[in-house]
C-alpha cells in the first residue's frame, strides 16, 4: 500500500495554486444528467474521486474525455439507471446522480451508502424531500428506488443542513414542475457554483449563497460551459502547513470569502495575514496560541479543517477545545496524532488538546481524507521521520500533493 514518507521539521516557503473544488465539480458531473448533449468543465482537479464519478457516469450512460484540466461530458441516451454498491461505497456523493435520474429519466435505482469512517451520514432528508416532490420511494436489497412520472415543485424545509440534499434537490427542483422553495438550505460556496451552473443550463434558481432557494421549474435544460470555483479545504490545508511548520505560505487562486472563519481562527492562534484579489499569504513568527473550535455549516468554521485544525493545536501554546458538531465519529485522526506525542483527550464530540513543544515523527495510519490531510500537517511539524499508510485517502481530494508540499520545501516522498 502507498505511504507518504515526512522529514518534519522544514518551515514551508513560497506559493502554491489552489485547484478546482472537488465538492464543486462532483455535482456539476452529476448535473449534466440532467439533458442531452456535451458539457465543459475547466479547472477540473486530478483527483481519484473525479475518476469514480466518470466511471459511475459512464456505467449510466453518460461519456467523459479529460485533457489537462478540461473535462468533457456527453449524455445522451440512458444505458442504465442504476448507481451500484461498488461505485457508491467508495464515494459517497455518487448519491448525486439520484435526483438527476429521476428528475430526467423517471426512475433511479441507487446503492444506499451505509455508514462511513466519520459517522453514520444517512439520506433520508434527500428521501423525504424528493418524496414531497412526488416521487415513490422504496428501500430494496441495500438500494434506494425511486420513480416519478412528473416531478411537482414542493415548499421542502430541511430539518438539518445537508450539502449534497440541497443539490441533489435543486437538480430535481430544475427539472419539476412549478415552484420548489428549499428552507434551510446549505449555503457552501459549491451551492452557488452549482446553481450558476444549472442557470446557465436554463435553470431558474435563486437565493443561492442563502439559507432559502427559491426554484422555477422549467421543461428542459441545455448543456454548457463553466469554470470550476476553487478548492477552499485544499487552501486552507496548504495555509495551515504555513502555519504549523512556522513558515510563509501564499495561496493562490483562492477568494479569502470562502475563509473567513478559518482566517479568524488563525489569527487569534497568532498567524497573520496578507490577503489580495484571489490570493492569500499566511505567515507566523512566534509559537501558535491556542484556539477553540466548534464546527458548523458555512459560513462557520467547516468540518472538513477541523482534523488540520487539531493537528496545529497539538503544538500550540495552551490548551483548546474542539468540538465537532456535524458528524459524530469525526476524531480518529487525534488517536494517530496522540502516536506523535500529542496530548489529546476525547469527550464525545469533544476534543480538548493541551499544547506540547514539540511532536516527534513515528508510523501513522491515515482512516479518512481530511485525517490523512491532519497526519501530513503533524509529519511536516515533527521531529524526524513520519510515515503515513494509506495513501490513497488523500487522493481523493488533493492534487498531487507530495509534489506541491516539496516545492515549498518539504521532505515529503510517495514510497511504492
Ligand atoms: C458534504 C461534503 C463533505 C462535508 C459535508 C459537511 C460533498 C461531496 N461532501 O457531505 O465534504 O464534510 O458536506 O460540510 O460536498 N444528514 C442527515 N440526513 C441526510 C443528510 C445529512 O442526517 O439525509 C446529516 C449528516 O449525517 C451530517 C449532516 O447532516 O451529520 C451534514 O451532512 P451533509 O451536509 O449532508 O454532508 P454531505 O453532503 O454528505
Amino acid at each position: 500500500m502507498e505511504k507518504l514518507v515526512i522529514e518534519g521539521g522544514l518551515p514551508l516557503r513560497g506559493s502554491v495554486t489552489v485547484s478546482g473544488a472537488k465538492n464543486s465539480v462532483l455535482p456539476l458531473m452529476a448535473a449534466t444528467m440532467l439533458t442531452p448533449g456535451t458539457h465543459r468543465f475547466t479547472n477540473v482537479p486530478k483527483l481519484r474521486d473525479v475518476t469514480t464519478m466518470q466511471r459511475l457516469l459512464a456505467h449510466l450512460g453518460v461519456d467523459s474525455q479529460i485533457e489537462g484540466r478540461t473535462l468533457t461530458l456527453t449524455t445522451n441516451e440512458l444505458k442504465s439507471h442504476e448507481a451500484p454498491y461498488d461505485l457508491v461505497k467508495t464515494m459517497r456523493a455518487s448519491v448525486l446522480v439520484l435526483c438527476p435520474l429521476v428528475a430526467r429519466w423517471g426512475k433511479a435505482r441507487v446503492s444506499l451508502p451505509g455508514g462511513c469512517a466519520i459517522g453514520a451520514r444517512p439520506i433520508d432528508l434527500h428521501l423525504k424531500a424528493l418524496k414531497e416532490m412526488g416521487a415513490t420511494i422504496e428501500i430494496k436489497e441495500g438500494y434506494v428506488e425511486a420513480s416519478a412520472e412528473k416531478l411537482k415543485g414542493a415548499h421542502i424545509t430541511f430539518d438539518t443542513v445537508t450539502v449534497t440534499g440541497t443539490e441533489n434537490l435543486m437538480m430535481a427542483a430544475s427539472l419539476a414542475e412549478g415552484a420548489t422553495t428549499l428552507k434551510n438550505a446549505a449555503r457552501e460556496p459549491e451551492i452557488g457554483d452549482l446553481a450558476n451552473y444549472l442557470n446557465k443550463m436554463g435553470a431558474k434558481i435563486e437565493g443561492a449563497g442563502t439559507d432559502t432557494l427559491t426554484i422555477q421549474g422549467v421543461s428542459q435544460l441545455k448543456p454548457s460551459e463553466h469554470s470550476v470555483i476553487a478548492d477552499r479545504i485544499e487552501a486552507a490545508t496548504f495555509l495551515m502547513a504555513g502555519a504549523i511548520t512556522g513558515g510563509e505560505v501564499t495561496v493562490k487562486n483562492c477568494p479569502s470569502q470562502f475563509l473567513e472563519a478559518l482566517i479568524d481562527r488563525l489569527k487569534e492562534a497568532g498567524c497573520t495575514f496578507d490577503i489580495a484579489d484571489h490570493q492569500i499569504t499566511i505567515k507566523i513568527t512566534q509559537r501558535l496560541k491556542s484556539v477553540n473550535v466548534t464546527t458548523s455549516p458555512f459560513p462557520g468554521f467547516a468540518t472538513d479543517l477541523q482534523a488540520q485544525f487539531m493537528a496545529l493545536m497539538t503544538l500550540a501554546e495552551g490548551t483548546s477545545v474542539i468540538s465537532e458538531t456535524i458528524f459524530e465519529n469525526r476524531f480518529q485522526h487525534a488517536l494517530e496524532l496522540k502516536r506523535l506525542g500529542a496530548d489529546i483527550t476525547l469527550d464525545g464530540r469533544t476534543a480538548i488538546i493541551k499544547g506540547v513543544e514539540k511532536l516527534s515523527g513515528a508510523p501513522l495510519m491515515a482512516t479518512d481524507l481530511r485525517a490523512s490531510a491532519s497526519l501530513i500537517l503533524a509529519g511536516l511539524a515533527a521531529e524526524g521521520t513520519t510515515i503515513v499508510d494509506r495513501a490513497y485517502h488523500i487522493d481523493r481530494g488533493y492534487e498531487h500533493i507530495e509534489e506541491r508540499l516539496a516545492r515549498l520545501g518539504a521532505k515529503i516522498k510517495r514510497q511504492y
